[in-house]
């Protein structure tokens, strides 16, 4: 983990308020994982004070092969992702990471679901890549892609152009199966069970593709959001329970935040 100055390569709008941000970084994040993500803020001024936490969405590899660093898919809900959607080309940030832990991939994993709600789908991405390069069948491989409506679904011709089965659901109808994610989930399993479930999203959706994971025995791996102070430990903001006796707390940022769904208790 090491702070740096990442230069701006693009800011590219992708949805109403989402944009991919790709940022020159350092070469050690070859070694990042899908999972981890960074914490960053501008470089001028101290407002907002705190680092933002963001997941690592790809790494940037020009011609497959050259690195340049990595990119961030962000949605605008306040000041700092406010600021950050101004930034141009050759703008600089701070930036601190890899952080966290991340997904844990097994070779033994042939049958997979991906479940992404909304800007979730953003560490999922950086994990198909890492799939594919680790010669994944992609025929044993489904994303189920959720949002509100139309609007919020990002990434869906990414998963394509990996060959991914790609299934979508909205609140409200305008794209795929109209009804909540975990209907396309159920159903999903119905058909196959799978080796490992991956999920990121919103909180609600999360308890409940645990649950669904947990009551059928099926391993799966959640990426949770909570509010993050200091990023590496330090300020125990992000306590989240443990699933013991012992009453204990986890930390998302150290100890997560990809968790096994079957360690952790979610309110
Ligand atoms: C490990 C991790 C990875 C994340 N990855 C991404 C990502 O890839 N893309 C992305 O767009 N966002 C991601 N987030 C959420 C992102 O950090 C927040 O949206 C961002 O910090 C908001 O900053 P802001 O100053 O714009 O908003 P603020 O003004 O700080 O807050 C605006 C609103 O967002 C809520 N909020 C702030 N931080 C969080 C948070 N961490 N979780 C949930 N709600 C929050 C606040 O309660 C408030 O309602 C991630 C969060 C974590 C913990
Ligand atoms: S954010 Fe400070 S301990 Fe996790």
């Amino acid at each position: 983990m090491i702070q740096q100055t990442a230069k701006v390569l693009w800011n590219k709008k992708v949805g109403p308020s989402c944009y991919r941000l790709g940022l020159e970084t350092g070469r050690g994040y070859l070694d990042a994982k899908p999972g981890q993500f960074i914490t960053v803020k501008t470089e001028d001024g101290f407002d907002p004070l705190l680092r933002r936490p963001f997941s690592i969405h790809r790494l940037i590899a020009e011609n497959d092969k050259a690195f340049q660093g990595i990119e961030v898919l962000f949605k605008v809900v306040g000041r700092s992702t406010m600021q950050f959607s101004k930034l141009k080309p050759g703008d600089s940030l701070s930036i601190l990471g890899p952080l966290g832990q991340g997904f844990s991939i097994q070779e033994s994993h042939r049958e997979i679901i991906m479940v992404a709600g909304g800007i979730g789908i953003a560490p999922l991405l950086f994990l198909a890549e890492v799939l594919a390069e680790k010669g994944m069948d992609a025929s044993g491989c489904k994303v189920l892609i959720g949002g509100g409506t139309k609007q919020d679904l990002l990434c869906i011709d990414d998963f394509k152009t990996l060959n991914i089965d790609t299934h979508i659901s909205t609140d409200d109808g305008s794209c795929g199966h109209k009804g909540l994610i975990t209907d396309l989930l159920e159903a999903a399993i119905e058909e196959n069970k799978p080796d490992i479930i991956f999920a990121c999203g919103p909180h609600l959706m999360l308890k409940a593709v645990a649950g669904i994971a947990n009551s059928r025995s099926i391993r799966c791996q959640i990426s949770l959001e909570t509010i993050m102070v200091c990023g590496i430990g330090a300020c125990l903001g992000c306590a989240v329970r443990v699933k013991d006796d012992s009453g204990k707390y986890g930390h998302v940022c150290v100890d997560g935040p990809v968790f096994d769904s079957r360690n952790i208790l979610i309110d």
